[in-house]
C-alpha cells in the first residue's frame, strides 16, 4: 500500500507572486497546496501603503483558480521615510498582516529598504503597540562583509539588540540559513520565530556550485555548507513551535537568471514545495512533525485560526518539467527534470 499522510491544510508565510501577467502562474501554483500566503511586498515599485497593498491583493485575488479559497495575506515595505501614521493605517485597515524590512541592497528589489536599522526603532515601537509582527531579511548589505557570512553578521550588528528591545514586538526572522541563526533562534525569546526555505533544507552550496554554477539555486540568503544545511533540517524537524514553513518560492524569468550581467537571486519552489518539505521531514524520520511546521505554528504565532481542511501527501514519485510558463517567459525550477518523490493525493 503506498505511504501516505493527511496533516491540516498548510499555509506558506512567506512567499513571492511577482505582479502584472506572471501572477496567472505563480497564483496557481501557491494555491494548490496552501491555504494562506504571507505575500511580499518587494515589487519592482514596492507596496508601501495600505492603498496600494489593497490593489495588489485585488490583482491577486483575480488570479486565484476557480472555487479555490486562497487567501493572500499583505504586507508593506519598510523604507527610510514610513511614518508611524502607515504603521497606525496598517493595523486599522486589517488588511496589513506584517511590516517587513529589507536592509537597503540585501536582495533582490531591496534598493529601496532600509539604510540605518536603528534609526526606525520608533516604528517598531509603533509596530508592537498595534500588533503588527516585524518580519526581517537578516543579512546585512555591507560590501565589506563576505557574502557567506552576512546573515550571522546581521544576528551581531542588529538582530540580538532589536530583539531584546522590543520584548513586545513579534518578529519573524526569515529564511534562515546558518548554524549561527539556529543557535540564536535556540535562545531567543518567544517573540522571535523563524521560516525555514525547502531549497535550504534540501540544498548547501555544493548543489549550486559544484562541478559548474547552476544558476536555480542562487539565493538570497546565499546556500551555505552542508554543517549549516543540518542545523536547519534537526531545527524544522525538532517540533519547536519557533520554526514554521515560508518557501520564499522567489522566480525569475531564465533569461534573468542566465544574465552575463549576473544572475538574479531566488529560487522557484512554489509548483512543489510541499511535496519537497514532506521529502525532507520523510528522509528525517520526521513525518510525525511536519504538521506542525507546515500547518499550526504559523497561525499560533500571527494570532489566526488554523486551516479546517487537510490535504494529503502520497509517497509516489513524479516528474518536473524543464521549464514552467512565467507569463511570457519561462523558468527553471527547483528539481527541474528530475523526480520528487511525493505527490499531492486528487483525493478530498
Ligand atoms: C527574493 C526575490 O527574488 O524577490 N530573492 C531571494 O533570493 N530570496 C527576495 C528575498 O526574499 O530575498
Ligand atoms: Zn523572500
Amino acid at each position: 500500500m503506498t505511504q501516505s499522510i493527511e496533516i491540516t491544510r498548510p499555509d506558506d508565510w512567506h512567499v513571492h507572486l511577482r505582479d502584472g501577467p506572471v501572477l496567472r502562474d505563480t497564483v496557481r501554483d501557491i494555491s494548490r497546496c496552501f491555504g494562506r500566503a504571507i505575500v511580499m511586498p518587494n515589487l519592482a515599485t514596492p507596496v508601501t501603503s495600505v492603498e496600494m497593498a489593497s490593489q495588489y491583493r485585488q490583482r491577486i485575488v483575480a488570479q486565484r483558480p476557480p472555487d479555490s479559497s486562497f487567501e493572500p495575506l499583505m504586507t508593506l515595505y519598510l523604507t527610510d521615510r514610513t511614518t508611524r501614521d502607515t504603521v497606525k493605517q496598517a493595523s486599522a485597515s486589517n488588511l496589513i498582516q506584517a511590516f517587513k524590512l529589507y536592509p537597503a541592497g540585501a536582495t533582490t528589489n531591496a534598493d529601496a529598504g532600509v539604510r540605518n536599522v536603528e534609526s526606525i526603532y520608533p516604528l517598531f515601537e509603533e509596530m508592537a503597540t498595534q500588533e503588527l509582527p516585524l518580519l526581517i531579511h537578516g543579512e546585512v548589505s555591507d560590501p565589506s562583509v563576505d557574502i557567506f557570512d552576512r546573515e550571522a553578521a546581521f544576528i551581531d550588528r542588529h538582530l540580538d539588540h532589536l530583539a531584546n528591545s522590543f520584548p513586545e514586538l513579534k518578529i519573524v526572522f526569515e529564511h534562515i540559513s546558518t548554524t549561527q541563526a539556529v543557535e540564536f533562534m535556540e535562545s531567543s525569546p518567544t517573540n522571535v520565530a523563524a521560516t525555514i526555505t525547502i531549497h535550504h533544507l534540501l540544498y548547501n552550496r555544493n548543489h549550486m556550485l559544484a562541478g559548474g554554477m547552476k544558476s536555480p539555486y542562487y539565493c538570497m540568503p546565499i546556500l551555505k555548507g552542508s554543517a549549516d544545511q543540518q542545523a536547519l533540517i534537526k531545527a524544522a524537524t525538532s517540533g519547536s513551535s519557533k520554526y514554521f514553513l515560508g518557501t520564499d518560492s522567489a522566480p525569475h524569468a531564465q533569461s534573468a537568471k542566465e544574465h552575463s550581467g549576473g544572475c538574479a537571486a531566488g529560487a522557484y519552489t512554489a509548483h512543489a514545495a510541499m511535496e519537497l518539505y514532506t521529502e525532507v521531514f520523510d528522509a528525517a524520520g520526521a513525518l510525525d512533525k511536519l504538521e506542525g511546521f507546515a500547518s499550526h505554528f504559523g497561525p499560533s504565532f500571527y494570532g489566526l485560526p488554523r486551516n479546517r481542511d487537510t490535504i494529503t501527501l502520497e509517497k509516489k514519485s513524479w516528474l518536473v518539467s524543464d521549464r514552467l510558463s512565467f507569463g511570457d517567459q519561462q523558468l527553471v525550477p527547483i528539481r527541474s527534470g528530475q523526480e520528487i518523490h511525493w505527490s499531492m493525493s486528487d483525493q478530498p
